[in-house]
């Protein structure tokens, strides 16, 4: 008789509003039972993968729900609709008693995340990445460019490895030759036996494009996620202790969507494909755990994806410290000061703009008497300033936008 997971079904009439974006502290979010429900931004950046007319099995609100962040997208009835409605708080107990809906949730935002990173490359840099393990000799090839040989060197390994055959064997042969001495790498075949792993600081954990076997949890040190397009190479992430990475490739069985790199000393634990199954049997949390941190990624790739929409650099970096911060859940107090934990040379990866476009960009940033480097770290030392700028550049950006409009009127 004593069920603690009390969901409720709720009914929506015809064309009401479900939830609405912007709107703060999403605590639900909801299955659809019967009917359907459109899904839409204020500003559609890019297409959704799933499209925007969901149905029966199909939900909606668990981004902002699971991140705790608010609304990203507005949900409106388009028939008269029964959902059934689960509160942050009934996710552990919804996965405990459903694992396969749980599961099909995390597979979902999977697939997502890997769409919508592709998204965010073609918006920032014109181009998209390919993610097939031929692409490991272009990651080598771009590190050793960038006399980065610890990293160049791993990913060579792996195209010998993966690609035996492959038209650049015998060039990636010869750079692994002239840079061995220069190049740390650990665990270049993986290991079967330690799961505790230690990657000492700028080495590297896997490159894009290699096929992954494993999933890792953070205990100590932090983790950078980078992709390279073309000749530029995008931060996605720095990832802290508690985190988990490497899950996308084992969930869809693809190749590694982006190349994870020790930005310190780091101490992982890895869990192969094996483990993890018997896991999320033994220790559901390890579902909700991943459904929070997919929610908190997608969430931020949204925000990256309207930052994109920014056409002044600058107001790209200002909007790049604010979406920074929320994710940080730190709050705009006026007269607090905050150090970032990038400097110049992330931020171009964040925003995509080549390193000599960006140094004038600094040059300028740091022009505002509120804002220095420290360590190589951006320091603002009012946080009100990051505010003051955001809406600034919003409104030059909305002015600009209406000018357009009535120029394509006319
Ligand atoms: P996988 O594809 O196995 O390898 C790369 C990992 O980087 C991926 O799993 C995710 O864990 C992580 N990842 C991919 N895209 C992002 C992103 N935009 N932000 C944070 N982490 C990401």
């Amino acid at each position: 008789m004593d069920n603690p997971l009390q969901l409720s079904f709720v009914n929506f009439k015809k064309d009401s509003y479900i939830i609405v974006e912007g709107k703060q502290n999403a605590d639900r979010f909801f299955i659809i039972r019967s009917g359907k429900v459109r899904i839409s931004k204020e500003t559609e950046v890019v297409d959704e993968d799933t499209g925007n007319i969901l149905g029966p099995g199909e939900f909606f609100g668990v981004i902002a729900t699971m991140s705790n962040h608010s609304h990203i997208e507005t949900a409106q009835a388009i028939e008269d609709v029964t959902l059934i409605s689960v509160y942050r708080d009934q996710f552990g107990l919804l996965i405990e008693k459903n694992t396969p809906i749980a599961m099909k949730i995390i597979m979902v935002f999977s697939r997502k995340m890997r769409y919508l990173d592709e998204a965010l490359m073609r918006l920032t840099l014109k181009k998209t990445g390919d993610n097939d393990p031929s692409h490991l000799f272009k990651v080598g090839e771009f590190y050793a460019r960038q006399s980065q040989y610890n990293l160049a060197y791993f990913s060579y390994y792996q195209y010998l490895k993966y690609c035996p055959t492959g038209p650049d064997v015998a060039t990636a042969r010869d750079r692994m030759i002239k840079i061995q001495p220069y190049a740390k790498a650990v665990y270049l075949d993986g290991s079967n036996e330690e799961f505790n792993r230690f990657y000492p600081k700028d080495t590297m954990i896997f490159p894009e494009g290699m096929p992954g076997t494993e999933l890792y949890i953070i205990q100590k040190g932090q983790v950078k996620i980078t992709k390279i397009v073309g000749d530029s190479e995008i931060l996605l992430a720095v990832l802290k202790p508690g985190d988990i990475f490497g899950e996308m490739s084992i969930l869809e069985n693809k190749p590694r969507s982006a190349s994870a790199v020790a930005f310190e000393d780091a101490y992982l634990l890895a869990v192969n494909k094996a483990n993890f199954e018997r896991m999320v049997k033994t220790q559901p949390q390890i579902v909700t755990r991943l459904t929070t941190l997919l929610s908190e990624r997608l969430w931020f790739i949204y925000k990256q994806l309207a930052n994109t929409l920014i056409s002044d650099p600058l107001g790209r970096v200002y909007d790049t410290f604010q979406m920074t911060l929320e994710k940080n859940r730190v709050t705009l107090k006026p007269g607090t000061s905050y150090i970032f934990d990038f400097g110049p040379k992330e931020l171009y990866g964040m925003i995509g703009i080549p390193p000599t476009e960006g140094t004038m960009v600094i040059q300028k940033l740091l022009e505002n008497n509120k804002i220095r480097l420290v360590d190589n770290k951006f320091n603002v030392l009012d946080l009100a300033e990051i505010e003051k700028q955001c809406e600034y550049y919003r409104k030059m950006q909305k002015i600009e936008r209406a000018r357009r409009d009535s120029q394509v009127l006319r």
